[in-house]
């Protein structure tokens, strides 16, 4: 591929979106920090390891991006965007963060894991018996979306609303964006302010032990948090909680079918689920593409970057990118180390990483505990057609479990 596909290349093909990486090879042996003006988006695409860790650690470059065109005319939802720690100005972010972090430490996640494995176990009886499931909406689905609501404290059953706005949502900040993923996102985001709104009215008059309760508290502290802050906080981890965990759960599975030496040697030695873990993040990043706006000229390598150009970072390329990892198109369960950036890295890292590992870690090692001879149907597994995340629409699978 030359400069001029690259410019002409369309990422609304099946073929990308199933599988991108031969595209980000190719964009990286052009140029690891390549320069785009004819795409849709345009602005800097950066594909190197070395070269997406550099802009991340390099606070010149800010996350608030430029008011979504879904969000311009409306007020309300403007203000809950600006007040989401992602896009937040840095001494803003500070403050909300270290308020945040402190209900997610390992510890503290930790004290989650009876209820991750109870629903764990739930999930795997009801399908035990069929012999057969699918993978996204018969369990990683249902798991990880019951986790986020009951840390937050609103009801799992509401699951398959947030479902449907958390697609929306994320459709709406992806390249593959149109007017009508806009509007819908509009909508949703409106619908569910108001969803946090009424629970947050609720809690206030009757505190519980959830998390939603916890920042309430934070919030009548000498005003320590605004009411902007907690609905977009609440907005933001309910969101950022559940999607890319959901594809982390689903894409493992997938890989581990493709790959049947690696899942042997995973039943052979199931100590060996915590490297696992981490390869399945490098190898099938959940969040594929993040962005960042230069707040000042900066110069990485030799280009040279202009104040508020776009950046974008494809998490899942760097990933891949065989001048970091030995074999990158390789998985290699038993990698270690295994330096990936998949959660980001310096300011932004992920703040839910300890709750996204130690989900996948149970549903994981539960499964292979419980079935054997995992196949899937027809090979099948399609990834949703969406730039920003690997998501895997659905994955029939069919087993048998032991007795
Ligand atoms: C930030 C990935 C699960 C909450 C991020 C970022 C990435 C990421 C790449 C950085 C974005 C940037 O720098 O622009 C993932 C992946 C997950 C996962 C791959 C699962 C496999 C979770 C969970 C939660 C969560 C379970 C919530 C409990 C957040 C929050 C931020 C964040 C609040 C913003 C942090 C900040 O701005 O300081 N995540 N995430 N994530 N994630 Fe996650």
């Amino acid at each position: 591929m030359n400069t001029t596909n690259i410019e002409s290349f369309s990422f609304n093909t099946s073929e990308f979106f199933q599988n991108p990486y031969p595209f980000y090879e190719e964009m990286r042996s052009i140029n690891p920090i390549y320069k785009s003006t004819l795409l849709k988006y345009q602005g800097w695409y950066i594909t190197g390891y070395e070269e997406t860790l550099k802009v991340l650690k390099d606070s010149r470059f800010h996350s608030r991006p430029p008011i979504p065109a879904f969000s311009r005319n409306y007020e309300n939802i403007r203000r809950i965007q600006e007040n989401m720690m992602l896009f937040t100005t840095p001494q803003h972010h500070r403050r909300l963060r270290s308020l945040v972090t402190k209900f997610f430490t390992p510890n503290i996640v930790n004290e989650c894991r009876p209820f991750i494995e109870e629903t764990v176990d739930e999930l795997i009886d009801q399908v035990s018996c069929r012999g057969t499931m699918e993978v996204v909406s018969d369990y990683a689905f249902p798991l990880a979306s019951s986790v986020i609501a009951k840390i937050l404290g609103v009801p799992v059953k509401d699951y398959s609303l947030f479902k449907e706005w958390t697609a929306t949502f994320i459709q709406s900040i992806d390249f593959t964006r149109s007017p009508k993923t806009l509007g819908n996102s509009r909508k949703a985001t409106e619908e569910i302010i108001a969803y946090f709104k009424k629970i947050i009215r609720e809690r206030e008059q009757e505190p519980k032990e959830d998390l939603i309760s916890k920042l309430i508290q934070e919030k009548q502290r000498e005003e320590k948090l605004s009411y902007d802050e907690l609905i977009a906080t609440c907005v933001l981890l309910l969101i950022a909680g559940h999607e890319t965990t959901v594809n982390l759960i689903s894409s493992s599975i997938f890989l581990l079918i493709q790959n049947p030496r690696q899942l042997e040697k995973l039943q052979d030695d199931p100590e060996l689920i915590t490297t696992a873990i981490e390869e399945f993040l490098r190898f099938e990043s959940p969040a594929q593409l993040i962005a960042r706006t230069a707040s000042e000229d900066i110069i990485i390598n030799e280009a040279v970057i202009r104040k508020g150009e776009q950046v974008y970072l494809f998490l899942g390329a760097a990933n891949r990118d065989s001048r970091k990892f030995r074999n990158s198109h390789q998985l290699e369960i038993t990698r270690n180390p295994n330096p990936h950036l998949a959660f980001g890295h310096s300011r932004h890292f992920c703040l839910g990483s300890s709750l996204a590992r130690l989900e996948a870690k149970i549903a994981i090692e539960r499964l292979l505990q419980n079935v054997q001879n995992l196949q899937a149907v027809d090979g099948n597994g399609h990834y949703r057609k969406i730039i920003g995340f690997k998501s895997l629409v659905e994955l029939h699978v069919t087993f048998d479990s032991y007795p």
